[in-house]
């Protein structure tokens, strides 16, 4: 502004250009410009150096030939034709899938896939200045990617699965509704029982990770029901922390299989899904005893039949709520929310006996393809005296104003469909013996009084 001013150039020295213009100036301006010129030339982003590492580390895991995404971004002739996209996807936060809300809860979390905002601005700015490529020599090497089929698990466990459960074959048709494949088997069952480290719910490479939505393997023994293994878009394998497994008892059991398959608009045959597990080496016994995921409902509340809840007007929106009162002292290791496409936030709240009340985690953009499970760091998972209540609190949009509402003059009711709505979470559950609990817990208060005693070293 104050350079227009001191300027003020006539018809005359407009039409000499700005070389001219700059020679008749005042000195300062003439620094200034060169300044603005070197730094606006040093941040220059280039595909090859700064945008290329980005995507090897974030996206390509994913965005590869032969994967459920839909393009790859491994080249950069690939990549530039998605720049504009690219932008809009990271900056409102919808890609790499992590749809957590920032702004509440806890943000520590093990699986966290989120981009800095360092790394969002670079694609920003690349894709605003036309996606150049830069120098080839600054390319990076190609990203060692484990093969499409590989067991994801098998790299950190340092072996294949202990057992391996598969599924008896579905065919899935080409077009229409979901489609769900229900199948009770038989599991041969183990001479003795053995502690679950791990477990991994592999669909078949390539096309069953393109037509499997979710699914649950459980085996179903003469007393009891065991989830193995939980599985949705995004989230495909479980390990507990050491010293924490989930027994599985000795003997023979039905295995009962819950998919859920979606067309593609291509005929998928013979479809199997394996679930693979990993033990504690034999003899050895974890100390706490992990439920794994555990599925607490927020439609069917209040004494309803399933589902009698929800009710969503065309146009309108609906918030539900649910409560699962904690029997016992229990630590929280993650959560899931489900629900379909009318689904926009979902949160999990704490409300402490004393009644204290605290947003443990929440999905703000919720996207219905995606069902993933927010994994709790160690030190942040939620220690919850019994006596806990968990609040649930869903909220569904069928108005326009929902991009993935397939249509707004509808009215939604329960159902399994896509187009119907239901809600649960799935959480992951370890319920603690008291004493557990107090060690636990005092463990934690321990760790604090450390850290903040360092903190107050440090300012000194
Ligand atoms: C966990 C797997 C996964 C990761 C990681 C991932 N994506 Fe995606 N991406 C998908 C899938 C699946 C879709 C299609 C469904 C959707 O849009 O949610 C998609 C869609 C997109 C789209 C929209 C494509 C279109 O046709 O409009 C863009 C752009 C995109 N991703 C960019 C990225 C970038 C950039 C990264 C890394 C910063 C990334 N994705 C990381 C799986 C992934």
């Amino acid at each position: 502004m104050r350079g227009d001013r001191s300027v003020q150039p006539s018809q005359s020295t407009r039409r000499q250009g700005l070389g001219s213009l700059i020679a008749t100036c005042a000195i300062p301006l003439l620094i200034s410009a060169a300044l603005s010129t070197t730094s606006v030339r040093a941040q220059e982003v280039t595909f090859t150096r700064d945008v290329a590492p980005i995507l090897f580390e974030n996206c390509v895991e994913c965005h590869r030939p032969g994967s459920f995404a839909p393009m790859s971004l491994l080249t950069y002739e690939n990549a530039r034709r998605y720049a504009p996209r690219m932008k809009t996807k990271v900056q409102t936060r919808q890609m790499p899938p992590w749809h957590l809300d920032r702004t509440v809860g806890i943000q520590v979390y093990d699986n966290d896939v989120s981009l800095t905002d360092e790394e969002i601005s670079t694609i920003v700015r690349w894709a605003d200045a036309g996606a150049p490529k830069g120098d080839d020599r600054d390319m990076p090497p190609a990203p060692r990617l484990t093969e499409g089929g590989a067991w994801q698990l098998e790299e950190q466990m340092g072996r294949p699965p202990d057992v391996i459960v598969s599924s008896a074959a579905y065919d899935v048709l080409a077009n229409g509704q979901d489609q769900w494949w229900g199948p009770t088997q038989r599991f041969e069952g183990l001479d003795e029982e053995r502690w679950i480290k791990g477990y991994e719910f592999k669909p078949a490479y390539p096309n069953g990770l393109r037509v499997v939505h979710h699914g649950h393997a459980n085996l179903r023994f003469a007393d009891q029901t065991l989830g193995i293994a939980h599985y949705g878009v995004g989230k495909r394998y479980e390990t507990f922390p050491d010293g924490t497994g989930m027994l599985l008892p000795a003997g023979e059991a039905e295995v009962n299989w819950n998919l859920h398959y979606f067309p593609v608009g291509e005929r998928v045959d013979g479809d199997v899904v394996d679930v693979g597990l990993w033990f504690y080496p034999e003899g050895e016994e974890p100390e706490i005893e992990t439920r794994g995921e555990v599925l607490m409902r927020v439609d069917r509340m209040n004494g309803m039949p399933r589902g009698g809840d929800i009710l969503i007007p065309p146009y309108g929106q609906q918030v539900l709520q649910g409560v699962h009162v904690l029997r016992r002292p229990t630590l929280i290791s993650s959560f899931r929310p489900h629900m379909h496409m009318r689904g926009k936030e979902m949160s999990m709240e704490a409300i402490y006996p004393d009644g204290r009340r605290e947003m443990l985690g929440k999905v703000s953009d919720y996207r219905h393809i995606w069902q993933l499970s927010y994994q709790f760091e160690e030190d942040a998972k939620p220690l919850l005296p019994a006596g806990t209540m968990l609040l649930f609190t869903s909220v569904f949009d069928n108005s326009e104003e929902n991009p993935l509402n397939p249509d707004p003059n509808q009215w939604v009711v329960f159902g399994r469909r896509g187009v119907d709505e239901m809600s649960h979470m799935w959480v992951g559950v370890t319920n603690l013996e008291q004493e557990e609990y107090d060690r636990m817990m005092a463990e934690r208060q321990e760790r604090e009084r450390r850290i903040a005693a360092r903190d107050q070293d440090d300012d000194q």
